[in-house]
């Protein structure tokens, strides 16, 4: 139902308990397992409450192996004479903690870093002290004090290669190489002649951002030759965009750039020894294996082989010297790695029983009050009672009676605005359109939805709960709302019980973008737009515990990209890994943001606030309007409120 199978990577899966259990290891180790629920509990107990993003450290390790591995094999397959690393692109999350965790495993791996800016650089240049071995690629636009920076880093020892992105940059490289004595490594970004697929189809192709045209290309060897200096050039590189869907458009590109690569070795470039096929290794989301922008139609071995392949090949043809590769692949190790845990904290229903009593206490007393009860009313009132008791779709009767429904209720709106029908009834019409749409999707359940009159499009969305969700959208999933990327999501809890409702799930941002109508469906042709969800009531399941939601595979991207709409801050965020003993344990505790904090971001002053607000109490006690006790209660509400958590708290 959830679609565990297709996005989970093998990391996740439903356990014997209803819950979801995470494999940290993966295949590697799939009895290694955490209790997802357990662990929100745990957390719970040590007042570390909802919302709260879990990072798994061990799934970030299992994905940088995976990745090494498939890599590995594709080289030991091909008899490939290059080797292969991942230089990880912080901006895909650049979390202190986080990169640290992936650093430590780097190493032993021989991967790096990727810098895209200056404040990356320096974050980079800051986590590489000590393993200066560690490849670093330096992207983005630079001004004189980048590059100056990255000069001098040769000299610190690290093993730094400086992109050209555009043109300008090679003139500042070759100045401060020529200031310093340094002979850098130097790359060049080529600008792909195909577009890219999907969402960032703009990063490739010609009138791409970055890169340099074949001219240019041209130009920059001939002033790199001119400067004595046509070996420092050491790497050749391109970015297609993230999230290529598509490995055909892969295939294409990685061969484009390994002839740019042979192509530069015979006009004099003997120091080129190295690929950089950039990101774009992309992450099924929506587990269907399609070339849909949310998932991919390959697997990594598939990525490994392909671009080994087809760069063995061309090197082959033009008898050049077989590169090493590197990858800037950001989604593909961290996306899997975190995963945001929510309450549910109300709903709204749309009833499936109209209550005729209190429908007829209804119109008996507005009828009492001399108000006519117009005929949209009365034809509401018949389609009930001729649906109710069907028992079948095929029955003329039941798409007859909901097709008078939508008629009826679109005149009661209308004559509900023209000033002829009073609030009550329209209450009254609206408590029966949605017991006669509830019971039209209760006779379609189990249908195809191709086989589905097309007259209910859209009632399952129209009438299924909302769930309000204690987390902003824009603050923990920002990329649902700005380029509608599905994520997975499911009940942490519960999963051996047969879902009985459908929702979608609003956050509590006062913003009516911030909820998720779109969800992963297993079957390929199209997206939910709701989520089976279970009965439970607003205070929880029954025994005290709120129903708890997961959105998983937000490790990319969505932390760093969140905003502070309606000042709701980061989550906490907790690092956990397996144990040996206690089946996990915390490594890390990352508070959230307080209210304090959020408030300071936009420039207000928690403690003048606090002493404006003091005053005024102050002034109310005097006036009489409020008692010396009142205004110690408010003062103290304040004062939790901005040490408090910005999200809705127990
Ligand atoms: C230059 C460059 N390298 C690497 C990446 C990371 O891509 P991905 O997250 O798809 O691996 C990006 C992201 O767009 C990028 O612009």
């Amino acid at each position: 139902m959830y679609g565990f199978e297709g996005w989970g990577g093998g990391y996740f899966r439903v356990g014997a308990s209803g819950h979801v259990v995470v494999t940290p290891r993966g295949h590697r180790d799939p009895s290694a397992s955490i209790d997802l629920h357990d662990v929100v509990e745990g957390l719970s107990e040590r007042g570390l409450h909802t919302p709260v993003l879990i990072r798994f450290t061990d799934v970030l390790e299992s994905r940088m192996r995976d990745l090494k591995d498939a890599f590995d094999k594709a080289i030991r397959d091909e008899s490939y004479e290059g080797s292969y690393a991942c230089v990880y692109p912080i901006k895909v999350n650049q979390q202190r903690q986080f990169v640290e965790e992936l650093r430590e495993r780097a190493s032993s791996l021989g991967f790096g870093l990727e810098a895209g800016s200056k404040p990356e650089l320096m974050a980079v240049l800051a986590l590489t002290a000590g393993v200066e071995d560690m490849p670093i690629v330096c992207n983005g636009f630079k001004d004189d004090e980048y590059i100056e920076t990255v000069i001098l880093a040769h000299k610190l020892g690290r093993h730094i290669t400086p992109v050209v992105e555009s043109f300008a940059e090679l003139d500042l490289i070759l100045k401060h190489a020529a200031e310093y004595g340094v002979r850098p490594r130097i790359g060049v970004r080529m600008k792909p002649s195909l577009p890219g697929a999907g969402r960032w189809a703009e990063s490739g192709g010609e009138r791409s951002k970055f890169g340099l045209h074949a001219p240019e290309l041209l130009l920059a060897l001939e002033k790199l030759d001119a400067a004595g200096m046509s070996d420092c050039l050491r790497l050749v590189h391109f970015h297609v965009g993230s999230q290529m869907c598509d490995i055909g458009q892969i295939k294409n590109t990685v061969n484009e750039l390994a002839r740019v690569y042979c192509e530069l070795r015979r006009l004099g470039a003997t120091g080129l020894d190295t690929i950089d096929i950039g990101g774009g290794l992309g992450v099924d989301y929506d587990g269907s294996n399609s070339t849909w922008a949310s998932s991919v139609n390959y697997t990594l071995d598939e990525y490994a082989l392909d671009v080994v392949y087809r760069v063995r090949a061309a090197c082959d043809d033009e008898k050049q010297p077989h590169p090493n590769i590197i990858s800037e692949s950001g989604r593909a190790l961290s996306a899997h790695s975190s995963v945001l845990v929510f309450d549910v904290v109300g709903r709204t229903r749309f009833s499936r029983d109209p209550d005729v009593a209190w429908i007829d206490r209804i119109i008996a007393s507005e009828e009492g009050a001399g108000i006519e009860v117009p005929q949209p009313i009365d034809d509401l009132r018949h389609a009930w009672e001729t649906i109710r008791d069907t028992v079948s779709i095929e029955d003329k009767r039941a798409l007859d009676a909901y097709h008078d429904a939508l008629q009826a209720r679109e005149e009661s709106r209308t004559l509900f605005n023209l000033g002829y029908l009073s609030l009550p009834l329209r209450a009254v019409s609206d408590r029966l359109y949605w017991a006669i749409g509830r019971k039209v999707l209760a006779l379609t359940e189990g249908i195809e939805d191709g086989g589905l009159p097309d007259q209910i499009d859209g009632l399952a969305e129209q009438l299924s709960d909302i769930c309000f969700c204690n987390f902003s959208l824009f603050q923990s999933l920002p990329d649902s709302w700005a380029i509608e990327q599905i994520f997975p999501i499911a009940p942490i809890h519960r999963l051996d019980e047969k879902p009985t409702r459908r929702a979608i799930l609003a956050d509590i941002t006062c913003d009516s973008d911030g909820q998720i109508n779109r969800f992963g469906c297993t079957d390929q042709r199209m997206y939910k737009p709701t989520l089976e969800v279970h009965e439970a009531e607003e205070e929880g399941d029954g025994d005290g515990r709120p129903y708890r939601i997961g959105i998983f595979l937000v490790g990319a991207y969505q932390e760093v990209l969140g905003d502070l709409h309606n000042l709701f801050g980061d989550t906490h965020a907790v690092h956990v890994s397996l144990d040996e003993q206690a089946g996990w344990s915390i490594d890390d505790v990352v508070e959230g943001d307080t209210v304090r904090e959020v408030l300071g971001y936009v420039q207000y002053d928690a403690d003048a606030m606090r002493r404006a607000i003091r005053k005024e109490a102050e002034k109310a006690v005097r006036a009489g309007e409020m008692t010396v006790a009142q205004s110690r209660n408010l003062l103290r509400f304040y004062e939790q409120g901005l040490e408090g958590y910005t999200y809705l708290e127990e």
